[in-house]
């Protein structure tokens, strides 16, 4: 397995991981093209918001945190209860050597074994590094939402993107 040549595997995200989850959080959000977010959310407001089935982190050999993904309900609508909203970051340090990849992989792997059928997430355009993540993980483009949301006072698009699950009929 990828992870395993690289030197990194996929774990479920505990409270140990908190710090360094947020801080990998923060980073991604001082980039300024990962998300419309200003700053990173306390522990507990991350830990009430994401499902906890959901929640991944990639370790290296010595169990530091290299990124983490997880995802939050969309609607409490019935129809949409199988519809999730993910968002996946990895430390600038340990990038480009599929720690990306490899949480997406995993965390479909973990949706689709409970039943969740479509994960999404927006991408602001700029964000080409995510784009070619997402597409590379099997996510197909949806379309643009222009000027959907301000970001530090200036309108940003957003690209939608979605998997739906194959084998979830
Ligand atoms: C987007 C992000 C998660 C990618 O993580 P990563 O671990 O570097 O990605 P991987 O090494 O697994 O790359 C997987 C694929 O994505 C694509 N990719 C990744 N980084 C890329 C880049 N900078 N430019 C172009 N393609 C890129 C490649 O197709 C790659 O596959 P390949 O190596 O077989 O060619 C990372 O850049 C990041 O954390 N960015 C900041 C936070 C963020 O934007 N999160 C997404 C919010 S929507």
């Amino acid at each position: 397995m990828r992870a395993a040549a690289t030197g990194f595997r996929i774990a479920p995200m505990r409270p140990e991981h908190a710090e360094q989850t947020l801080a990998i959080y923060r980073l991604g959000i001082e980039e300024g093209n990962a998300t419309f977010e200003t700053i990173a959310p306390t522990w507990q407001a991350f830990d009430a918001a994401k499902l906890d089935e959901h929640r991944l982190v990639a370790l290296d050999a010595g169990g530091r945190v290299l990124g983490w993904a997880a995802v939050v309900p969309v609607s409490d609508r019935c129809a949409y209860a199988g519809v999730v909203e993910h968002s996946v970051y990895v430390h600038p340090e340990a990038r480009g050597r599929g720690v990306g990849l490899a949480l997406l992989t995993a965390l479909i792997a973990s949706t689709d074994a409970a039943g969740i059928w479509t994960v999404q997430s927006g991408i602001f355009p700029e964000n080409t590094a995510s784009l070619a993540l997402h597409l590379r993980a099997g996510f197909r483009v949806i379309g643009t939402r222009e000027r959907i949301g301000r970001h530090h006072g200036t309108w940003r698009d957003v690209v939608l993107v979605e998997r739906r699950s194959p084998t979830i009929t």
